[in-house]
């Protein structure tokens, strides 16, 4: 696994730091419109050439939460969404965004709390978030959801992402989970998704794990 870079990047008003272990570089925040980030600069992030409601716009897109920012001004930084949500992306990443609690999440990512890219095709070496690995591999997912689950009564509050040892993602808060196409599919308190990659109900875990050769730590 590639050596982790933490890159603060100061400006009068705002710090936006940088992680690139959960960098998949998917590239959102160089094509936010501004100049915020500009790969050709040094400095490439400079947050002095935003206002503060840019800089976070574009934090907030970041969906691995390798970006964070912290205001020095009293201006209000980042806010969970209002709703927990898990997009499957075609043959890539579970996308999740809301309020989240995950099992041994660094102290030195804080905008995992709010934003997170996890592994579902096994085979990232920085489990559990997603490292690109799936982009050179066979792992074919379209992202589609069968079950619809329970309605939800309320949306928000804590989602707790739990990782079972050689085993799923357990989620635990009220969550919907969004298919690859884009359609709100499932709805629910309490689920556990695949990460090793061979469950057939994707992204839900089958059970397949169990006697596989899979292993949440490699
Ligand atoms: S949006 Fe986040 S994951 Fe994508 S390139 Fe920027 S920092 Fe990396
Ligand atoms: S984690 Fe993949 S089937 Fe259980």
């Amino acid at each position: 696994m590639a050596k982790k870079i933490i890159k603060d990047f100061n400006g009068d008003a705002a710090t936006v730091t940088w992680n690139s272990q959960l960098c998949i570089h998917v590239a959102e925040c160089g094509r936010a419109k501004g100049d915020l980030f500009d790969m050709s600069r040094k400095p490439w992030c400079d947050p002095n050439t935003s206002t503060n409601e840019d800089v976070l716009d574009v934090v907030k897109r970041c969906p691995t939460g390798a970006l964070s920012v912290v205001f020095s001004d009293g201006t209000d930084g980042e806010k969970s969404a209002t709703e927990n949500t898990i997009t499957v992306v075609y043959g890539g990443p579970l996308v999740l965004q809301g309020e989240l609690e995950i099992e041994g999440a660094p102290d030195d990512a804080p905008g995992l709390k709010f934003r997170a890219s996890l592994c579902r095709c096994g085979l990232s070496k920085n489990k559990p978030y997603c490292d690109n690995s799936h982009a050179n591999s066979d792992f074919k997912d379209y992202g589609a959801v069968g079950d619809k689950g329970a309605q939800l009564e309320e949306t928000g509050g804590p989602l707790k992402v739990t990782l079972m040892e050689n085993g799923p993602l357990r989620l635990s808060g009220n969550v919907r989970i969004v298919a690859g196409s884009g359609r709100s599919a499932w709805q629910g308190t309490k689920t556990a998704l695949c990460r090793c990659g061979l469950s057939k109900n994707k992204p839900f875990c089958d059970g397949a794990h169990r006697g596989s050769e899979w292993r949440s730590d490699v």
